[in-house]
């Protein structure tokens, strides 16, 4: 049975690094945030906008808990996941968990790429957002490298780069 989670800051690459790994690997794919939305028929913005982050972070918690369980899957958490609750700590119980790590100004770059909205980014400057970036990593990464492995990854602007950051994730994980 494997399960691997992938955590990281927005715009790390979760997603899409995640669900290409799933594919190469023939495991199942799972995005905490479209399982949260799956299930609560609302997109994360409506959740934040209804519920506050303090409303989401109970559903988030309460999500990873029934997504976590999944045998045979790769699942991308959300940037914030690991820093609330005891979750890093329950994803390290049952996964082999991962660290994407990138520069702020990938993270940036690749927000800026990304079509997703985001509500803890929105309407920010593109001086904001790295500022942003910067400060809020800064407070998040002693969560994030509470994982079992951690991949480097840089700017992922088209397939081969994806396919190489799979590739160098498949061989830290030994599989
Ligand atoms: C968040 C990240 C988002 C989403 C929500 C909050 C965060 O997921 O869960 O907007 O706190 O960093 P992505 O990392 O997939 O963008």
């Amino acid at each position: 049975m494997k399960r691997i989670i992938l955590i990281g800051y927005m715009g790390s690459g979760k997603t899409t690094v995640g669900r290409q790994l799933a594919m190469a690997l023939g495991l199942s794919f799972y995005d905490l945030d479209w399982y949260i939305e799956m299930r609560f028929h609302r997109s994360v913005a409506r959740i934040f906008a209804e519920s506050g982050e303090e409303g989401f972070r109970q559903i988030e918690r309460n999500m990873l808990h029934e997504a976590a369980e999944f045998e045979d899957v790769v699942l991308s958490c959300g940037g914030g996941t690991p820093c609330f609750y005891d979750n890093m700590e329950y994803m390290n119980s049952l996964a082999e968990t991962v660290y994407l790590k990138a520069t702020p100004e990938v993270l940036a770059m690749h927000l800026k790429m990304g079509k997703v909205e985001r509500p803890l980014i929105k309407g920010k400057t593109e001086d904001e957002l790295l500022q942003y970036i910067r400060q809020s990593l800064e407070e998040r990464e002693k969560y994030y490298l509470q994982a079992k492995h951690v991949l480097d990854v840089s700017l992922l602007d088209n397939y081969d780069k994806i396919q190489t950051s799979v590739t160098l994730l498949r061989q830290e994980l030994g599989i």
